[in-house]
């Protein structure tokens, strides 16, 4: 949360801002494959149908602990038609003692994704991260041992029911070198454990398409460079690959890269398909729509990229909350990015039956007042604005202050100041300028009253 600070001493006004806290999915049974949803009038005005009709599916990351929220799993199912599990399927989730396994909380995951024909990607069978204690501890046989079984028994539980697992995870070092990362696999079994990994996959589940995912490496440069030539040697030998997953975790220091679609295409060439499996484009309003629209263009003119993946749902529970990084907000209203990428994939933006995002023409709002607190000397004021029936992106009210009253402090708002100091323009405090439609924020304010009582005059509410 956002809290600015104005004060006005002697005509002069100082400002601060401190930051103060930090469906009826058809089809979509074939395994590895797409089918369109059953047509109806309304197929492409979501992000699944949309993408379906382009050939392609679009996933979510899904937590199994927030299935139970009902704006949640309903937009996930009014939306999406592959899930991920973001979490409960890692090594530390299911095997977090030597050969004990705990499939409940992916088994709900699977169960609900099953029971609206989703297809569901497998995260992941190796990786360095979120490893329990004991895997490290191992001497390089035992690792070996340990790593196979760990495959194979996780595998076989879901056998037929994913439609791609993403075997090793995260195994090359960031930077200039190319090099492998450091983990108990690399430094005890070398080179040669993902090979292992992807043959011990294949032969546990033949049906299900094996990837490698990886972050930055969604350009072209030494680390995708690296991988690159992995793949291209296993697709030369004969080592079972189907797949490149590229997570494309952007921001505004890791933006998209201008070569995104260029390298998808190289490792497509290769004979594999590609997939967009984590991604989240932090940012607001038209950049992170023209960012998300990038993305799924650079998909769409990739012929062997199979879907795209975001990670999460709703910005409340992205795992970069604070870089609002999804496609829906807090509230589950459709961003301008949900629009961006649904008119990226053919479809028709803001006739879809997911989220509340709005389905109006013109972006309005109303602004309300309250008298939240009064004392001899002062008031507090609150402001309320609530969007109309479309989602809005920012919106501005200025309220006119009595003289000699004065201002000393605002807050979960922007203010400036006309050159009179009587008009105070009130704009988003920087996280609170998305608003589904009908959904509401509120700004207030302490006035210091200098001898008058009355009342600021509120003037309209301007949305964009
Ligand atoms: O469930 C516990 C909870 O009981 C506890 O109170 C809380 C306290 O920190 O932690 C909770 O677990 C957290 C878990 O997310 C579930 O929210 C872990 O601490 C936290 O480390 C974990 O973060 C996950 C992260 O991977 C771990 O590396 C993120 O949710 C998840 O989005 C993220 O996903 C990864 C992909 O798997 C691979 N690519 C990068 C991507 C983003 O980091």
């Amino acid at each position: 949360m956002f809290m600015s600070t104005t004060r006005i001493t002697r005509g002069r006004r100082l400002s601060r801002t401190h930051r103060a806290i930090g469906a009826g999915l058809a089809g979509f049974l074939a395994l590895g494959g797409v089918t369109a949803l059953a047509g109806t009038a309304d197929a492409a005005t979501t992000l699944a149908s949309a993408a379906s009709a382009k050939g392609r599916y679009f996933g979510t990351a899904v937590a199994a602990y927030h299935l139970g929220e009902t704006a949640y799993a309903g937009t996930l199912d009014t939306e999406f038609n592959s899930v991920t599990p973001e979490n409960e399927m890692k090594w530390d989730a299911v095997e977090p003692t030597r050969n004990s396994f705990s499939f409940t909380s992916a088994d709900q995951i699977v169960s609900h994704a099953q029971s609206k024909g989703m297809k569901i990607r497998g995260h992941t069978l190796v990786w360095h991260s979120q490893l329990p204690g004991w895997v490290s501890g191992l001497g390089a046989t035992d690792l070996r041992t340990a790593m196979n079984n760990h495959i194979t028994q996780v595998m076989t539980h879901y056998k037929g029911k994913i439609a791609a697992w993403d075997v090793v995870n995260e195994a090359f070092q960031d930077g200039g070198s190319g090099a492998r990362r450091s983990s108990p696999f690399q430094d005890k079994l070398g080179d040669g454990f993902i090979e292992e990994a992807f043959r011990t996959a294949r032969a546990t589940d033949p049906d299900a398409k094996l990837c490698y995912n990886d972050y930055n490496t969604d350009g072209v440069n030494a680390k995708s460079n690296a991988v690159y030539n992995m793949v291209k040697d296993f697709k030369a030998r004969g080592v079972p690959i189907d797949c490149v997953g590229f997570q494309s975790h952007f921001n505004s220091a890791s933006p998209v890269p201008s070569d995104y679609q260029a390298n998808l295409q190289r490792f497509a060439d290769l004979g594999v398909d590609v997939q967009i499996t984590e991604l989240d484009i932090e940012g607001s309003g038209t950049a992170q729509a023209t960012n998300y629209g990038n993305v799924v263009k650079a998909c769409l003119a990739v012929t062997r990229c199979t879907g795209i993946t975001v990670w999460g749902i709703t910005d409340k529970y992205s795992w970069r909350a604070s870089g609002t990084p999804l496609l829906f907000d807090s509230d589950y209203g459709k961003k301008p990015a949900y629009d961006a990428v649904i008119t990226a994939l053919g479809g028709t933006p803001g006739d879809g039956g997911g989220g509340d995002g709005g389905n109006g023409s013109t972006a309005t709002c109303t602004a309300t007042y309250t008298r939240t607190a009064d004392w001899d000397s002062g008031y507090n004021g609150q402001v309320t604005i609530k969007a109309g029936d479309k989602a809005i992106s920012s919106w501005s009210v200025p309220l006119t202050f009595a003289s000699p009253q004065t201002v000393s402090t605002t807050w979960n708002g922007t203010p400036s100041w006309d050159s009179t100091n009587t008009v105070m323009t009130v704009r988003p405090a920087g996280w609170n300028g998305q608003l589904a439609a009908g959904a509401s924020t509120s700004f207030g304010f302490t006035v210091t009253k200098n001898g008058s009582s009355t009342a600021p005059v509120i003037g309209a509410c301007t949305a964009s």
